[in-house]
């Protein structure tokens, strides 16, 4: 679809003036696509067993409710069956979230750079994002996010580990955010990539559920069980909230072959293979940021299945242009995220991957420093580019 086709019909301005959301491009040399955040595994034997059975129904819509999904995960929070709501990917259950709590010129809160599709989760309802730059630690800034919750507030996004820089959000610190906001406004904490989390001292979902009724926690079986492509992932919190969220989603949208591979990975052998799994690539990403801090890189910490090189002055830990740095990689056939005037982060992917990156961010900051190609300045609109993963 063309950005400038001008279309046949009436449609909305603030619609048409939005870029939609822009899924990281497709690898097009040899090389390593490290720009989606995505499981470099492939899906375990059972799960593709599970998949392929269940693919033998697809004349049939999946079964409504998912009672038996739903039942597990819910066993896992210690929460009632009602508790736990399923969405074509987290990401589905994130509109939905905005769309049932935050209506015309309503405000949510989120976190900035963050994940790239939060400012737009508004558009259609017509709520507005209010973005709350990063700490020079590239963390949430949670004293400025409460500060900047007003009567308007419907809803704040907490994003932990945030993607794209990586660190987590401390239980008490998360305390004490929680303590400042008021109790009618939605608090969603996006766990995407919790399972990857080795900091003891960050917040974890199930343990801070009970106390705050306005909590929804997210949580996916995009990244960590590697069904990316599958669609599915859920949220856990106040029957009621979750209620809503169901009235605007879209119907019959998780699939049943999607059902069946989350329940196949939830079985327990399934869940040890894919411990190891997670851990294999925890390891990687220790590795990637620690050779990266070796070269003089300020990698903030990294907590999810991604690492995160700053755009910076020369000199200062960084790189000065991040759209440089992206266009060098891709030019060697490896695809990473560029965030104009923030950074880059980069998937944590195959082993061969890891000297790459080394290699390619070492080579490239022999090179003279580039002019920044964006000067940095603070930007988040329902404008960013936004693009996938
Ligand atoms: C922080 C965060 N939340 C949610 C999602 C959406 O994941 P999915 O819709 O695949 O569950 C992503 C995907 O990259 C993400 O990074």
């Amino acid at each position: 679809m063309s950005e400038n086709a001008v279309p046949p019909v009436r449609l909305r301005p603030d619609v048409l003036a939005t870029p939609a959301y822009r899924q990281g491009a497709a690898p097009t040399k040899p090389g390593f696509k490290l720009s989606s955040n995505e499981n470099p595994f492939a899906p375990l034997p059972g799960v593709l067993e599970a998949i392929a059975r269940r693919a033998e129904q697809t004349n049939r819509y999946g079964a409504a409710a998912m009672p038996e999904l739903r039942a597990m995960l819910a066993g896992f929070f210690g929460v009632s069956l009602d508790g736990v709501h399923l969405g074509a990917g987290s990401v589905a259950i994130l509109y939905q979230l905005v769309q049932a709590a935050a209506g015309p010129g309503d405000e949510f809160v989120h976190a900035w750079p963050s994940f790239e599709a939060y400012p737009s989760l508004g558009l259609a309802s017509g709520a507005v994002p209010v973005a709350v730059p990063l700490t020079a630690r590239s963390e949430h800034d949670l004293d400025a996010m409460a500060a900047a919750v007003t009567e308007r507030t419907r809803v704040v996004l907490l994003c932990t580990p945030n993607n794209p820089t990586g660190p987590a959000i401390r239980r008490a610190d998360f305390d004490r955010f929680m303590a400042q906001v008021p109790r009618d406004v939605l608090v969603v904490l996006d766990e995407a990539y919790r399972e990857f989390v080795t900091d003891p001292d960050a917040v974890r979902g199930e343990d801070v559920l009970r106390d705050h009724r306005n909590l929804v926690v997210l949580r996916t079986f995009s990244k960590a069980y590697g069904l990316a492509g599958l669609r599915i992932g859920y949220g856990v919190g106040d029957p009621a909230i979750l209620g809503a969220a169901a009235s605007v989603s879209i119907p019959l949208s998780v699939t049943g072959i999607a059902e069946s591979a989350a329940l196949a990975s939830l079985a327990p052998e399934a869940r040890a293979a894919n411990a190891d799994r997670i851990a294999e690539l925890v390891t990687r990403r220790d590795a990637l940021a620690a050779g990266l801090r070796e070269q003089g890189i300020a990698v903030p910490a990294a907590q999810g299945n991604f690492v995160w090189i700053p755009e910076t002055a020369p000199g200062e830990g960084g790189v000065p242009s991040a759209l440089a740095l992206a266009a060098d990689f891709a030019e060697q056939g490896t695809l990473v995220r560029p965030f104009a005037g923030h950074g880059v982060r980069i998937s944590v992917g195959e082993p061969e991957s890891l000297p790459e990156v080394l290699r390619i961010v070492g080579a490239h900051r022999q090179q003279e420093p580039a002019p920044a190609m964006h000067p940095a300045p603070f930007r988040a609109s329902a404008g960013t580019a936004a693009s996938g993963g």
